[in-house]
C-alpha cells in the first residue's frame, strides 16, 4: 500500500465501485440517484455476467421469504439491517415498475419469465438514467489511500457527516458536501486491450469484486487482497452451492445413473433440505445437494433419505407380511426409480440375485429400510470453484458496519455482496444480499 499525501484538489469521482456485478451495479444506481458522481470499473468485457448465467438463464432474483436464517455467516445477525432496509418487496416493486414478467417456481423462488437479461437491462437502465459511468475491460490492480493523521481525522469527520446525509436524504439528491470532495482513495486501473494504466481518485471506494467462484464469470480474489491491505481479517473461503464428487463405489454408480433426479431429504451437520438430487457423471448435484454443500466440510458424510415420507423398514416388513411372493426389487421399484433400485441392489445386496420378500429375513429388510432412509455417503470432494455458485467465508463482517457496509476503521471504504462473509441458501438469497448490501452502501458512499 502506498500512502498518498492528502490531495486538496477534487477527486475524479465521488464514488468508485470495483466490479459491475449484481452488488456493484445496485450500489452504483443507488449512489448516483443521490446525485453522487459514480464510476464502476469492471475487468470483464461485459457487465453482470453472473446475472446473465443465473437461474438457468432466468435469474432467480429474490425470494418471497427472506430471513437471516437463510444466510451463513460467522455473525448471523450482520445481514439483518441491510435486508430490512432494502427488502425483497422493494426489489419486486422495481422489477414490476420495469414491466418484467416473473413467476414463482417453488419455495417462494422468483424467476424472470423471459430472460435473466431483463434484470441486467433494468439495472443498466437505472444506472444510465442516474448518470453512472461504467467502464468495462478495466482491471483494478491496486488501491492507495491517504493515510496521514490529518487525512484520517478529516475522513472520520466526513464519514459522520455522510452518515447523517445518507439517512435523511435516502433516495433524494444529496447536496454536494465539500468535505466529501476530499480524494481519499486512488485506484490503479489498466484499461482496454493495450492495458494502459491510469490512476483515478475518489472520495468513497466500494469493493464489489465478488468472490472466487467460477473464475470465467469474473471470480476473483482482489477483494480479499484489498481487505488484507487494510488489515481486515478474511475468513477461510471454500466453494458453496456446489456438486459433490466421489472416489469410492459411488463413482461408477453415479456415472451409470447420470441424469436421474430423485426427491430426497439430505442432511449434514444438523441441517436438512428436502428437494431433488441429481446424479451426474462426476457425482451428485441438484438443489438438495447444492444446499447441503454449504454445511459440508471435507471428511464429513452426508445422509440421504430416499423416501422422506415413509418409514422404509416398516413398509418392507409390512409388504413381506401381506405380499411375500413379491420380489424385493419389484417392491422397491414401486417407490424408487427402476435404474436406482438396480444399482442399490448391486451395492447393498451383491450376493443376492432377486429374492422374494418371503425369502428375506426381517433383519435384512430392516437393514435395507434403514439404508433407504439413511443412506450414508462420503463425498471425496466438491467440484470446487470451477462450478460453485458461491464462495463461503470472505471478508470478516466484524470490521464492517452492518448499517452502511463501511469499514469501521477506514472511512470511505465499503465492502458489499459476495466478497463479504455472508452466503445465502439457494433460492434467490444471494442476489437479494447483493441488492440489499449494495443499496445500503449506495446510501452512504
Ligand atoms: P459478482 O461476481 O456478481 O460481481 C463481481 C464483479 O467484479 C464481476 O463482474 C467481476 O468481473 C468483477 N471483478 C472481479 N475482479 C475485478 C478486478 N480486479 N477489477 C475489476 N473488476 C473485477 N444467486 C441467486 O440469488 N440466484 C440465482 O439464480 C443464482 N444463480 C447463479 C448461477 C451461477 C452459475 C452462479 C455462478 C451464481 C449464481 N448465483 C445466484 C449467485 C450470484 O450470482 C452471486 O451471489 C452474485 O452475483 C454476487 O454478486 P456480487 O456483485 O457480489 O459479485
Amino acid at each position: 500500500m502506498v500512502a498518498l499525501s492528502v490531495n486538496s484538489s477534487a477527486p475524479d469521482y465521488d464514488v468508485i465501485i470495483l466490479g459491475a456485478g449484481a452488488a456493484g451495479l445496485f450500489c452504483a444506481l443507488t449512489a448516483a440517484q443521490r446525485g453522487r458522481r459514480v464510476l464502476v470499473l469492471e475487468k470483464a468485457n461485459r457487465v453482470g455476467k453472473k446475472i446473465l448465467m443465473s437461474g438457468g438463464g432466468r435469474c432467480n432474483f429474490t425470494n418471497y421469504s427472506v430471513e437471516a436464517e437463510n444466510y451463513l455467516s460467522s455473525n448471523p445477525h450482520f445481514c439483518k439491517a441491510a435486508l430490512k432496509r432494502y427488502t425483497q418487496w422493494d426489489f419486486i416493486a422495481l422489477v414490476e415498475h420495469h414491466g418484467i414478467a416473473y413467476e414463482e417456481r417453488k419455495l417462494g423462488q422468483l424467476f424472470c419469465r423471459e430472460s435473466a437479461a431483463d434484470v441486467l437491462a433494468m439495472l443498466l437502465r437505472e444506472c444510465e438514467s442516474a448518470g453512472v459511468d461504467i467502464r468495462t475491460k478495466s482491471e483494478v490492480h491496486r488501491l492507495e489511500s491517504s493515510c496521514t493523521e490529518a487525512g484520517r481525522t478529516e475522513a472520520g469527520r466526513t464519514a459522520a457527516g455522510r452518515t447523517e446525509a445518507g439517512r435523511t436524504n435516502a433516495g433524494q439528491k444529496d447536496s454536494a458536501n465539500d468535505s466529501l470532495r476530499q480524494p481519499r482513495f486512488s485506484v490503479l486501473v489498466s484499461q482496454g486491450p493495450s492495458g494502459a494504466r491510469q490512476s483515478l481518485s475518489c472520495g468513497s471506494l466500494v469493493v464489489a469484486t465478488g468472490a472466487l467462484s467460477i473464475p470465467t464469470l469474473g471470480g476473483s480474489g482482489l477483494g480479499y487482497d484489498i481487505a488484507k491491505d487494510y488489515q481486515l481479517p478474511v475468513l477461510p473461503c471454500r466453494a458453496g452451492l456446489v456438486p459433490f464428487m466421489f472416489s469410492d463405489a459411488m463413482k461408477p454408480m453415479c456415472e451409470k445413473l447420470s441424469g436421474l433426479a430423485v426427491d430426497v431429504c439430505v442432511s449434514c451437520n444438523g441441517q436438512s433440505f428436502t428437494e431433488s438430487m441429481l446424479f451426474t457423471h462426476r457425482g451428485i448435484s441438484g438443489p438438495a445437494i447444492l444446499q447441503i454443500s454449504n454445511y459440508w466440510h471435507p471428511g464429513d458424510s452426508i445422509s440421504v433419505n430416499l423416501l422422506p415420507d415413509d418409514n422404509a423398514s416398516q413398509w418392507l416388513l409390512g409388504a413381506k407380511r401381506d405380499r411375500g411372493s413379491v420380489k424385493l426389487k419389484a417392491l422397491m421399484q414401486e417407490k424408487l426409480a427402476k435404474a436406482l433400485v438396480t444399482e442399490l441392489q448391486a451395492l447393498w445386496l451383491p450376493a443376492l440375485e432377486a429374492p422374494a420378500l418371503a425369502e428375506c429375513s426381517d433383519k435384512l429388510l430392516t437393514e435395507i429400510g434403514s439404508k433407504i432412509n439413511v443412506w450414508r455417503l462420503k463425498p471425496s470432494a466438491t467440484e470446487g470453484y470451477r462450478t460453485a455458485e458461491v464462495t463461503l467465508g470472505g471478508v470478516d463482517t466484524a470490521m464492517i458496519s452492518s448499517k452502511t457496509m463501511e469499514v469501521k476503521t477506514e472511512p470511505g471504504l465499503y465492502f458489499i455482496g459476495e466478497v463479504l462473509d455472508v452466503t445465502g441458501h439457494l433460492g434467490g438469497y444471494n442476489f437479494q444480499w447483493a441488492w440489499s448490501s449494495g443499496y445500503s452502501a449506495g446510501l452512504f458512499a
